[in-house]
């Protein structure tokens, strides 16, 4: 793949997206940021994303009879503009099986803990509460399953004794944005195959 064509799927903040676009922003990189796309109309990532000039889509699920008529229509979209890679930026949405099947791995997400450690909802909350020493973010290739897919790469960060959810969040998504990017340019660069629940990264 010579430049690869990224849409992000988001339903808040959107500071990954940003870092994301960034990245791609920067010389030598070797994709592109085409499209974010949220199925909240009030994320702050659509509007960061008019701010750097993407196209920003809201589809609203409920306009949709059902899970595989809404995820046909972004399909739909992410074809149009040549989509090679769907990035999960904070999409608070189980992948259903049309999107999975149309983008067959394809699609990454990140999570802000390390896998298979705490899965789901308010990981930074469970990994607090469990009383883990280290704790960190995992970039994985998307299934079926919550958090469940092949890991890509993963950085893990200190947890500190006085941590308390704001604190430990923000340590671990600065390294999100820069492990996020760097999963891309490996796709892009066609370093990543998967083999079972393994990934492989190939040297240059
Ligand atoms: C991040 O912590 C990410 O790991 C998780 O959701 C959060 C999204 O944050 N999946 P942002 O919208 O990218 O700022």
């Amino acid at each position: 793949m010579n430049q690869g064509n990224i849409a992000v799927l988001l339903s808040g903040r959107g500071s990954n997206f940003a870092a994301i676009v960034r990245a791609s922003r920067r010389a030598n990189a070797n994709f592109s940021v085409r499209l974010a796309i949220s199925d909240r109309f009030d994320a702050p990532g659509l509007r960061r994303a008019e701010r750097f000039h993407i196209p920003a889509q809201y589809v609203d699920p409920r306009a949709f009879p059902d899970k595989a008529a809404y995820e046909t229509q972004i399909c739909e979209l992410l074809e149009k503009e040549r989509i090679d890679l769907v990035c999960l930026a904070g999409y608070m949405r189980l992948v259903g099986p049309v999107l999975l099947s149309r983008f067959a791995g394809r699609i990454l997400n990140i999570h802000p803990a390390l896998l298979p450690s705490f899965p789901g909802l308010d990981a930074q909350a469970q990994a607090l509460r469990h009383g883990v020493k280290v704790s960190g973010c995992t970039v994985h290739f998307v299934d079926s399953g919550t958090d469940t897919g092949p890991i890509i790469a993963q950085q893990a960060v200190a947890v500190h004794p006085d941590d308390d959810v704001d604190k430990l969040s923000r340590r671990i998504l600065r390294q999100e944005h820069r492990l996020y990017p760097r999963v891309v340019h490996l796709f892009c660069a066609g370093r990543l195959h998967i083999q079972g629940r393994h990934v492989i990264i190939n040297e240059e």
